[in-house]
């Protein structure tokens, strides 16, 4: 499994909440996709899994190397919940295109939020 990038991140929910109060529908917009928000909407309380969500695009910012910046946009990183419970990553315009410069094929991610914080952890490899 030769390991092309790895990234983590942490994120107090209330933090996603403040941002979210104060910049609206805009904001979510900005950060998530309509799967994401669908998908998070489905729970109770969605906040601690858009937190999650949120923390999943900083961590796969890191693992790309670029952080947000680079042209790299929150919605061009995705965390798809197919079918069943193990999140995925999928990574469009230019996360996709610094995704494949590094070698990248495959991604891998873990989420899990629990006393008020969430957390992502990521690792994309050159899988055979
Ligand atoms: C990389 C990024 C995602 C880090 O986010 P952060 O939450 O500010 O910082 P974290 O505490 O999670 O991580 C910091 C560590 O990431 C690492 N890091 C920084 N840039 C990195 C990069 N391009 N690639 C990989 N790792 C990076 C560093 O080791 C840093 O630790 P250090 O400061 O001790 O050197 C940041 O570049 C970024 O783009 N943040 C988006 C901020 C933003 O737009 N917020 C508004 C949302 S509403």
């Amino acid at each position: 499994m030769p390991v092309r990038g790895v990234g983590v991140d942490v994120i107090q929910v209330s933090r996603l909440v403040q941002s979210l109060a104060r910049f609206g529908e805009r904001m979510e917009r900005r950060l998530f996709t309509a799967g994401e928000l669908a998908y998070c909407r489905t729970h109770k309380d969605p906040l601690p899994h858009l937190a999650a969500r949120f923390a999943a695009k900083e961590a796969a910012s890191k693992a790309l190397g670029t952080g947000m910046s680079h042209g790299v946009g929150w919605t061009q990183i995705e965390v798809l919940q197919p079918g069943g419970r193990v999140p995925e990553l999928s990574f469009t315009g230019a996360a996709l295109e610094r995704f494949q410069a590094l070698g990248a094929t495959r991604s891998h991610l873990s989420l899990t939020h629990d006393g008020g914080i969430a957390i992502a952890c990521v690792v994309i490899e050159d899988a055979p």
